[in-house]
This record gives structure tokens, sequence and C-alpha cells, in this order.
């Protein structure tokens, strides 16, 4: 059988990561860090995540043609993704993220989205066929929203079930939420897009079932460790994580959303995907850094059976 393909529409980024024993406050200087140059952006840790946990994946994102850009293509060429719709912007710089990450693994990021902020629709239309051919879409919304849209509207045009990942933060429209199949927003996201604050297990059930009525059909929320709150029409469950020493949580929700479209797309139940998908977020949280911790899919099923 032929490995099933996914589309990732979405950012590459730079993380430029300083880790230390605490993370600074505004004002505030932190002198005893670590500094270290990775990978990362949501859609090309996605990318990655999925390629690793078996997908064959094609990568559509803007990356600059400066040194971090030629990089950055270099790293997903040798994941074995498909750059053929990764275009080189002249006028801006690859996207850059400076992250803290403090001791327990929590972090504080800013990003300079720069050339992923020129990822238009025309860049995802020159992709349909790709689209077309694909078991999922996945996306993000750290490129333009419009651009996200064509990719979600080009998929539900080929009947493509659609993952998006909204992150970071940020309003949706009811039309573009009405697309999406899965919807995986941290608590964070989850909060902001319903208005809800509270983190009882009772507070995200509710928000989730705010996003279901407004037209997404399966919603998960993932909430560190936790766990990962799963809704739909019919029921709600809860997926708890195998217990890790979590030291850098950053990219542990790219991991998520990436190995569970890769799931998905293999044919896995909702159950088994979820269950799948989890486990690779544990371990992606025990190493540092976002695309270099994404596990492999020997990996993954070897935690998952010593689990179980
Ligand atoms: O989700 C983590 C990612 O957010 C980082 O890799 C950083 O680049 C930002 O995009």
């Amino acid at each position: 059988m032929r490995v099933p393909l996914i589309v990732v529409v979405g950012s590459s980024n730079t993380d430029l990561v300083i880790r230390s024993a605490r993370l600074p406050r505004p004002g505030q200087t932190v002198l005893d860090g670590e500094f270290q140059i990775m990978a990362g952006g949501k859609g090309a840790n996605q990318a990655v995540a999925a390629a690793r946990a078996g997908a064959r994946v094609t990568f559509v994102a803007n990356i600059g043609r400066d040194d971090f850009g030629d990089a950055s293509l270099k790293r997903l060429r040798r994941e074995g993704i498909n750059t053929r719709f990764v275009v080189r912007s002249r006028a801006a710089p690859s996207g850059i993220a400076l992250i803290c990450v403090g001791e327990n693994g929590e972090n504080l990021i800013s990003v300079a989205r720069s050339s992923n902020d020129e990822l238009t629709p025309n860049h995802v239309r020159a992709a349909e066929a790709a689209i077309r051919a694909a078991r999922c879409l996945v996306a993000q919304i750290e490129v333009p929203l419009n651009t996200v849209k064509t990719a979600m509207l080009l998929a539900r045009r080929h009947g493509v079930p659609v993952l998006l990942n909204p992150a970071p933060a940020k309003d949706l429209p009811t039309s573009l939420l009405r697309l999406v199949h899965f919807l995986t927003p941290n608590e964070v996201e989850l909060a902001h897009l319903t208005g809800r604050s509270g983190t009882r297990k009772a507070d995200v059930i509710a928000g989730a079932r705010q996003l279901l009525a407004l037209g997404a059909k399966h919603v998960l929320v993932t909430c560190g460790a936790r766990g990962v709150c799963w809704c739909n029409a019919e029921a709600v469950r809860w997926f708890t994580p195998p217990k890790v020493k979590a030291i850098d949580t950053v990219g542990a929700g790219d991991c998520f959303s990436g190995v569970l479209a890769a799931s998905l797309a293999r044919g896995e139940s909702m159950d088994d995907a979820i269950r799948f998908a989890v486990v690779a977020a544990a371990i992606s949280v025990t190493r540092p850094g976002a695309q270099p911790s994404m596990p492999s899919r020997n990996e993954i099923v070897s935690k998952f059976h010593s689990w179980h």
C-alpha cells in the first residue's frame, strides 16, 4: 500500500532558544542562560512530526532567501518532506522565534513572521493537485488567514478532511471553523476562541462544545500533563498521557497535531490515533527543541506498548 499523503500549509521559523533556570519577567534580565539555534515554526514542526510518524508529507510554505532559510529547507528535505511548494521570498527574511525556556519546560515565545506573512492564496492554489491527492490537510494560523482559508476550501472541494491547529491564539471567523474536521486548540487558544477562561475539566468540555456548535466536527483540546479532551456530537473522552519529566514543552502541541494527522491518514480509529499522538507528545517534552524533539514512529510504538 502507498504511504498516505498529508499536505501541511504553514510557517517555518528558526528558533533562537535560551534555556535558563528562571524565565525573565518584563524588565528583568536573567543571566544564566544556554543558547541554541533550532528548527521550528508550527507548520514545519507539524510536517516533521507527521513525517517521522510515517506519513508522506508535502509542505507549502514561504521561506526567506537567507542562511536561516537555506538551513530550514535543507533540514526539511533531510526529513524526506516534499518541498516542491515551498517558495522563497525575495523581500522578507525567514521567520524567527525568540524563545526562553525555564526549568520545568515552560516557555515564552515571540515570533517575527516575516516571510511566513507572504504565503499567499496563489501559492496554495499552485499545490491544488497535491491537496486533492492528500488524506488530510493540516494547517495552523501562523500564516495569513486568507491563505489558510483558501487551502481549506480546496480541501473541501476535493473531499479532503482538514485538521486545523488554531495556534497561535487569534480570532477565527465561523465561516472558517465550519470547514474544520479536527480542531486542536490548547487551553489558551480554547479560552481565546470561546471567551471562557476556566481550567476545570467542565470548563474545557463546555468550551469544546461551543466550538462544535460553531461547526468543527471533532474538537481535541490539548491540556499539557492533564492530557487531551476529545469532544464530538456523540461523546466526550479524556486521554491521559504517560507520566514523564518535561524539560521543554515547545512544539508539544505541534507534535500532537502532526502525529494525529499521520495516524488518521493511515486509517487508524480516532481512539487509537489520539492515544498514539498523546504518547508522541509526551516523548517530545522530554527533549529540547521543537523539531529535534519529534519522535520517530518506532519510538512512539515502543513507548505505546510499554505504557499500555
Ligand atoms: O509551536 C512552537 C513553535 O511556535 C516554535 O517552533 C516557534 O517557531 C513558534 O512558531
